[in-house]
């Protein structure tokens, strides 16, 4: 008899990094795959879900203009309820962070239904940084019955938690299996304005900002910091795709627009993004995503934040936990992009996130979870 997994997932980073996984689970006899979207995000997740050709099942569709997070946890809950009571899946599957992921998993709760936490384990410990992440992956950690840690370091966070270690497997993380899967040496731009950057001659910043944490003073910060690096290096030119949320938009053109140097445009599909961040000097962002990819990469990256949640690249030397103030970005980026040797320090590319096969690891994991093999997948570890 087939299983039933249901996937719930919302935003475009779930889906960049779930596509992998569903597309093998959608090709495998053991299982019977239902997407589920919320569709937390809109136009970010559409595209994600045409360039991996998935297609969802159910799409609750509850994205509206400056959401709150009261507003969309309520329409995705109500919305998602009658969905898992009439499919019954036999696992529910979700990913990350987001509020998309924490609901997913309480309502599946509701309903008695186990859960699985792909990128389990992840801790700042700190309740607001980033906020709401950090709650919403400790609070999906607890409901969770089996957890995906992409590391070892967050496996050991989930038995300080006292979660059982038999409920916990070290996949890697997914999102190199996708990266891998779309970055090409020979990849040309399509978009105009990246056609026209010469690569090989400029200085190439990478810079994007969304966390809620982050909006605000710490956002001006950032582009104030921007502003004065093109100031200083006329060479430099700054690539800047914004998120679709309004306010970020708002404030990187009262700020940002008017300077030559920096281009903003709107956020890339996946295929572009991966391939601008491999041709790009250096990574300026407040992602979680863009922090795993990038060292794989090879690109050194100053993460906008004042905690990470993935400190396994800061302790490789390929990300450097800048924060947001204005001075400090400015001073680190500057001395990336003018002194080679502290550069090539940042710039080895070391993969502590992933070997591309965490997929393949979590299937196993699962067809053990439901007895379909009596032998547990080997731990994927940090070369
Ligand atoms: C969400 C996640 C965050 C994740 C991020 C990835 C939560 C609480 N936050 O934050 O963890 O890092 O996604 O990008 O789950 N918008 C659009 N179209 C889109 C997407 C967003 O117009 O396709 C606009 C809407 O006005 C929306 C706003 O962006 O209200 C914010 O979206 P939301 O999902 O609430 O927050 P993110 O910052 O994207
Ligand atoms: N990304 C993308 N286009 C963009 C910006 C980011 O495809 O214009 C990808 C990026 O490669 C990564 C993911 O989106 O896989 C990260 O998403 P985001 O920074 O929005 O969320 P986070 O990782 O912080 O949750």
């Amino acid at each position: 008899m087939q299983k039933k997994i249901m996937a719930v997932f919302g935003t475009r980073p779930e889906a960049i990094k779930m596509a992998p996984l569903l597309k093998e689970l959608r090709k495998n006899d053991n299982y019977k795959l239902i997407i589920t979207v919320t569709a937390q995000h809109r136009e970010m997740l559409d595209q994600v879900m045409e360039l991996f050709q998935l297609e969802a099942d159910y799409d609750l569709d509850i994205m509206q203009e400056r959401q709150t997070l009261s507003g969309l946890s309520a329409r995705i809950i109500k919305k998602l309820d009658g969905i898992i009571a009439v499919e019954k899946p036999d696992l529910l599957l979700v990913h990350g962070d987001t509020s998309s992921t924490f609901i997913g998993a309480l309502t599946a709760f509701y309903n008695q239904i186990e859960i699985a936490h792909v990128e389990a384990g992840l801790r700042t410990h700190d309740k607001y940084s980033p906020f709401p992440e950090e709650m919403n992956r400790q609070l999906t950690g607890v409901l969770a019955d089996l957890n995906f840690a992409p590391t070892k370091k967050a496996k050991e966070n989930l038995t300080l938690e006292n979660t059982s270690e038999n409920k916990i497997f070290v996949t890697g993380n997914t999102v190199i299996d996708a990266l891998l899967s779309v970055v090409a040496s020979d990849y040309k731009f399509e978009n105009k304005l990246l056609q026209s950057i010469d690569f090989k001659n400029k200085k190439v910043i990478l810079l994007t900002a969304h966390r809620r944490e982050n909006l605000g003073e710490p956002m001006e910060n950032i582009f104030k910091a921007v502003t004065r690096l093109t100031a200083e290096l006329t060479n430099l030119e700054v690539v800047f795709p914004v998120h679709l949320n309004p306010v970020i938009r708002e404030l990187s053109q009262k700020m940002l627009a008017d300077n030559d140097q920096i281009h903003l445009i709107e956020p890339l599909d996946y295929l572009p993004f991966a391939n601008l961040m491999a041709g790009v000097d250096l990574v300026l962002t407040d992602s979680g995503g863009i922090q795993e990819e990038a060292p794989s990469l090879g690109k050194p990256v100053l993460v906008l934040r004042d905690t990470t949640e993935r400190p396994e690249a800061v302790e490789a030397g390929t990300v450097i936990k800048v924060g947001t103030e204005a001075d400090k970005i400015y001073q680190q980026a500057f001395k990336l992009l003018t002194d080679k040797n502290e550069y090539s320090k940042y710039a080895a590319a070391v993969n502590p996130y992933g070997d591309g096969k965490a997929v393949q690891r979590i299937i196993e994991a699962i067809d053990f979870y439901f007895g379909l093999t009596k032998k547990r997948p080997e731990d994927f570890k940090i070369r």
